[in-house]
């Protein structure tokens, strides 16, 4: 069996201590991952662990490295992924502080890497993303979320803007009747890449703010502040339980 790989977002300098692990440095033919990817010790399991947004959160949404970032994983031994997003919540009942664990996305995302293939040498991939996210992986983190008592919300549909900014009430609108459940700005293109990779992926959403328009009033960057810092507590906990449970069969990635 494989490694668990967390690809942490937003607020998740929680795992970033250079003391605690070797780090891997490791080039690819794609560029420099977001940071040099760490093992970690959780409960008692080596998991490989790589921020997003790069060390110090220095890379916005629209140039990360998607593409280095999961062959690096993919190359260390990752066989099941776990993308950490903080989000904007949509639906009622989504509100700040809630987990969610989408089965399906809409991609709103323009210019990135979408694809390992780019024609030429690379040849031409056409992926099934029927269901963009890895079910096995999707039950053990609902199960996770449940085991820690912050239960979270199966079957979102996770929109995936281009960002740095955040949306307009009247995007948001727009998002929303298009079935969107929740917003952020890095799902994509990950999740296709990973697909791409045939490892098995899942998004832990949690939101640390209304959507645009949801609520009255701007949003309060302070108050995002406040939700992140709350819900990254239960995020380690929950990947603890996601060990705990992913452990015993020693070969669940599907
Ligand atoms: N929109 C997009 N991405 C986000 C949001 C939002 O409201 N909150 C956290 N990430």
């Amino acid at each position: 069996m494989g490694f668990l790989a967390i690809i942490g977002g937003s607020g998740s300098s929680h795992f970033d201590d250079p003391e605690v692990s070797p780090r891997n440095d490791m080039p690819t033919p794609y560029g420099p991952t977001s940071s040099a990817i760490r093992r970690l010790p959780l409960v008692g399991r080596e998991v490989l662990f790589l921020p997003r947004h790069g060390v110090g959160h220095r890379i916005p949404p629209h140039k990360v490295n998607y593409r280095a970032n999961l062959w690096a994983l993919k190359e260390l031994g990752a066989d099941r992924v776990v993308g950490l997003a903080a989000v904007g919540g949509i639906s009622s009942g989504l509100g700040p502080r809630s987990f969610a664990v989408p089965h399906q996305l809409i991609d709103y995302t323009y210019g990135r890497h979408q694809s390992f293939h780019d024609g030429g040498d690379s040849g031409v991939l056409h992926v099934d993303f029927t269901d963009p996210y890895c079910e096995d992986l999707r039950v053990q983190l609902l199960a996770a979320c449940a085991a820690v008592g912050a239960p979270a919300r199966d079957q979102a549909v996770y929109g995936a803007t281009q960002g740095p900014r955040l949306e307009t009430a009247a995007e948001i609108l727009r998002l929303e009747r298009d079935g969107c459940d929740l917003v952020g700005m890095t799902g994509m293109p990950e999740a296709a890449l990973a697909r791409e990779l045939g490892l098995c992926y899942a998004t832990l959403a949690f939101v640390v703010n209304w959507a645009a328009g949801k609520d009255r009033g701007p949003i309060r960057m302070d108050e995002i502040q406040g939700h992140l810092t709350h819900c990254m507590e239960r995020v380690v906990a929950i990947l603890s339980a996601l060990v705990e449970i992913g452990s015993p069969s020693e070969g669940s990635a599907g």
